[in-house]
C-alpha cells in the first residue's frame, strides 16, 4: 500500500536523547539521537538502517515511552507522544507497540503465551470478561499463523519463528495504529527470516498499521520498506523511496551500506566507493559532518561545516555538502 504524501501519521522533530557514560574516570555524552526528524505517512513501512550503536533503538525506545527524551517532539495522530501525564500516556500507549529483536528475551518462560500476549490488554482494562479475552488472544494468535490452540503453550515449547509471532501477536492485539519493529528477524535463522518479514508485510496491509521497520541490515529493511531513512551517529543523512535508495543512492554511508550487502551478480556489485571500516566510537563527537573521517568525498567544508538535510530530487533528502 502507498500511502498520501501528506498523511502524516507520525511526526518526530528535532528529537533529542543524551546519555552520560563514564570511561576511565572521565564523563562523555553519547548523543544517541541527534536531532532526528520524521513524517511518518499512514500505512506505508517505514524502514530505519544503520550500524550498530547509530541509534535505532533509543529511537524507538523513547517512540514508546521506555525511555524519556531530551529535546523535541513527537506526536501520533496529533497527540503527543511523549507527554508525561500518565493517563494521557496509557491511552496512547495502546496505539503504538514495539516487537523487540529477541523473542527469548521478551517473553516470560512463566508465563502462558495467552498471558503473554494479553498483557498489555489486561493492564489497560481493555478485555469486557474472561471469554472476551479469550477471543481476543485467539484472534491474534490465529492472525500471526499459529491458531488459538498456542494460548495453553510455554515459550519454551516454540521455536524462534513461533516465539517471534508471539511477540507480534501482543503487539496487534490492542489494535495499534503503528507498530514499531526493532531488529525483529535478527535473531532468527536465516529461512525463517523471510516468513516472519512476509507476515509483518500482510498484517500491515491487513489491519490497516503504519510500521516502522528497524534492522541494521540494509538488504531485509530495503525488501518490506516503502521508504527508508538511513541514520549515521544518530542523524539521519539520507531518506528516500526504498528503490531509489537501493539502485541509485546518494549519501556516501548509504553507499558504504550497499556495499556491505553481498550480491550474487558481480556485475552489480558497488565497488571502490566507500572503504568498509568499524563504525567509530560514539564517545568522540566530529566537529561538521559526522561521516567525514570514513568518506572518501570529504574536503574542508565538512570539517568545518555539518550539513543540512536538504531535498536532491523528488521525494529525495541527502545530508551531504557534495550529494
Ligand atoms: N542506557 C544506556 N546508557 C548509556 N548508553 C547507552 C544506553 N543505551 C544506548 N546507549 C548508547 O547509545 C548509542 C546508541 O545505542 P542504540 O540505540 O542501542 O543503537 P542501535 O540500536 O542502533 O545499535 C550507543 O553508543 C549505545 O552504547
Ligand atoms: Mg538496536
Amino acid at each position: 500500500m502507498s500511502a498520501a504524501p501528506d498523511d502524516i501519521i507520525l511526526d518526530i522533530r528535532d528529537l533529542r536523547k543524551v546519555f552520560q557514560v563514564r570511561r576511565k574516570g572521565q564523563t562523555h555524552e553519547v548523543r544517541a539521537v541527534n536531532g532526528f526528524s520524521l513524517q511518518v505517512r499512514r500505512g506505508e513501512t517505514l524502514g530505519i538502517v544503520g550500524e550498530s550503536g547509530c541509534g535505532k533503538s533509543t529511537l524507538a525506545r523513547v517512540l514508546l515511552g521506555l525511555a524519556r527524551a531530551d529535546g523535541g517532539s513527537v506526536t501520533l495522530e496529533g497527540r503527543d507522544l511523549l507527554d508525561s501525564n500518565r493517563r494521557n500516556r496509557a491511552e496512547t500507549r495502546l496505539k503504538v507497540r514495539m516487537v523487540f529483536q529477541d523473542p527469548y528475551a521478551s517473553l516470560n518462560p512463566r508465563r502462558s503465551v495467552g498471558d503473554s500476549v494479553a498483557e498489555t490488554g489486561d493492564i489497560h482494562r481493555i478485555f469486557a470478561s474472561r471469554r472476551d479475552r479469550a477471543e481476543q488472544v485467539g484472534r491474534a494468535l490465529d492472525a500471526v499463523g499459529l491458531g488459538a490452540r498456542f494460548a495453553a503453550s510455554y515459550p519454551h515449547e516454540l521455536s524462534g519463528g513461533q516465539r517471534q509471532r508471539v511477540g507480534i501477536a501482543r503487539a496487534i492485539l490492542p489494535e495499534p495504529d503503528l507498530v514499531v519493529a526493532d531488529e525483529p528477524v535478527s535473531a532468527l535463522d536465516v529461512s525463517i527470516q523471510a516468513q516472519v518479514l512476509n507476515l509483518l508485510a500482510e498484517l500491515k496491509a491487513r489491519l490497516g498499521l503504519t510500521l516502522m521497520f528497524i534492522s541494521h541490515d540494509l538488504g531485509v529493511v530495503a525488501k518490506i520498506s516503502d521508504r527508508v531513512a538511513v541514520l549515521y551517529m544518530g542523524e539521519m543523512v539520507e531518506l528516500a523511496p526504498a528503490r531509489a535508495l537501493f539502485t541509485d543512492p546518494r549519501h556516501p554511508y548509504t553507499e558504504l551500506l550497499l556495499t556491505a550487502i553481498p550480491r550474487p551478480d558481480p556485475s552489480k556489485r558497488i565497488t571502490g566507493a566507500v572503504e568498509i571500516s568499524e563504525p567509530p566510537s560514539r564517545l568522540r563527537q566530529l566537529a561538521g559532518c559526522p561521516f567525514r573521517d570514513r568518506c572518501p568525498r570529504a574536503t574542508s567544508i565538512c570539517a568545518s561545516q555539518p550539513p543540512d538535510l536538504r531535498a536532491v530530487a523528488p521525494g529525495r533528502f541527502v545530508a551531504c555538502h557534495h550529494a
